[in-house]
């Protein structure tokens, strides 16, 4: 494939739909959305609004870290800090599908209010060809923004959705990312879940145990970096395990699963056979890095019967 030839179609296709009018986009830190964004970015230049939610379920400095990498290539992404919504709306909550389902609403609350005060008449989606067919074969549904937040175009609400990746999987959106140059960072990054750190704290979703886990997480992907891997992160279990401190007194700590797999589309997974001595590392940092770690495992489970997520 052609991937300088297929961005400058895309590049035109998005200047003649959109015309003369304006759109919004929002950036998730993901590569979809940020190769949409820098897409239609060489399309419409200011008239194009990029945003960016802050849930406070992202991944270590990420709202920072895609502010900068789209300020170098000229974009500006005006942050929406949301946090204390989204944990307002998580608080108290432990059941899994409760937990989604608050993280959703607030989203496209937040989300919908945005697009609405930004007075566009297109809204750019990142979906890849992917997404599509999992889609149509029920495996997950993709969330519709446009239905999701009750403006769509049917509505009379005049909102066109562009989708410029939806022919394209997900190697190919990394390339014609590179090839707009974005940096290695944004178009390489591993696959993470929308509602973010949500996801791999299992229980209540609080600050304080967002921040573990973002620790756990960060420490996971640094250790893992050099390995050939489809997604690795840490999740902080709901329970406490015993452990005992340096001068023998015993105390409870937090237990942080260690998840690694490979696979080819999130589909199926199997774990990743590290080498012992990055196991090695990874416990030694985690417990170090974290002081109310007490215990560290390593997640053996296939994608059937466990899913790649724990929730
Ligand atoms: P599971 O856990 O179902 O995950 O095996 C498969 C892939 O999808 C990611 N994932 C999500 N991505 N919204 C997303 O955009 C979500 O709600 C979501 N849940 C899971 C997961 O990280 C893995 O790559």
């Amino acid at each position: 494939m052609n991937y300088a030839r297929f961005a400058r179609a895309q590049v035109e296709s998005i200047k003649k739909t959109v015309g003369r009018g304006t759109a919004i986009s929002a950036l998730s830190g993901g590569v979809d959305s940020a190769v949409t964004t820098a897409l239609a970015h060489k399309a419409l230049g200011s008239r194009m609004k990029v945003i960016f939610i802050d849930d406070g379920l992202m991944r270590q400095d990420e709202p920072e870290t895609v502010k900068k990498a789209f300020a170098r290539l000229g974009i500006r992404v005006t942050i929406i800090e949301a946090a204390d919504r989204f944990f307002r709306a998580l608080k108290g909550l432990t059941d899994p599908e409760e937990k989604r389902k608050a993280f959703r609403d607030t989203f496209y609350k937040v989300f919908g209010k945005a697009v609405a005060d930004s007075g566009a008449q297109f809204l750019l989606q990142g979906t890849i060809a992917a997404d599509i067919i999992e889609t149509k074969k029920g495996v997950k549904t993709q969330h519709n923004v446009l239905d999701q937040i009750g403006i769509s175009a049917k509505r009379g609400y005049g909102f066109v959705t562009i989708e410029p990746l939806k022919t394209l999987f997900k190697p190919d959106v990394r390339k014609v990312g590179k090839m707009l140059g974005l940096p290695a960072i944004m178009y390489q990054r591993m696959p993470f879940p929308g509602p973010g750190l949500s996801c791999r704290v299992i229980g209540e979703v609080t600050p304080p145990r967002v921040e573990i886990v973002r620790q756990a997480c960060r420490i996971v992907e640094e250790e893992t970096a050099k390995f050939k891997k489809f997604q690795a992160f840490g999740v902080l279990m709901a329970d406490q395990a015993t452990g005992v401190t340096q001068d023998g007194r015993r105390r409870f700590g937090d237990i942080i699963a260690v998840r690694c797999v490979d696979s080819e589309n999130a589909i199926t997974a199997t774990a990743t056979k590290l080498p012992w001595a990055a196991l090695d590392r990874i416990h030694k940092r985690i417990t170090r890095e974290i002081p109310s770690v007490s215990k560290v495992l390593y997640d053996l489970t296939s994608k059937p019967p466990s899913t790649i997520e724990y929730i």
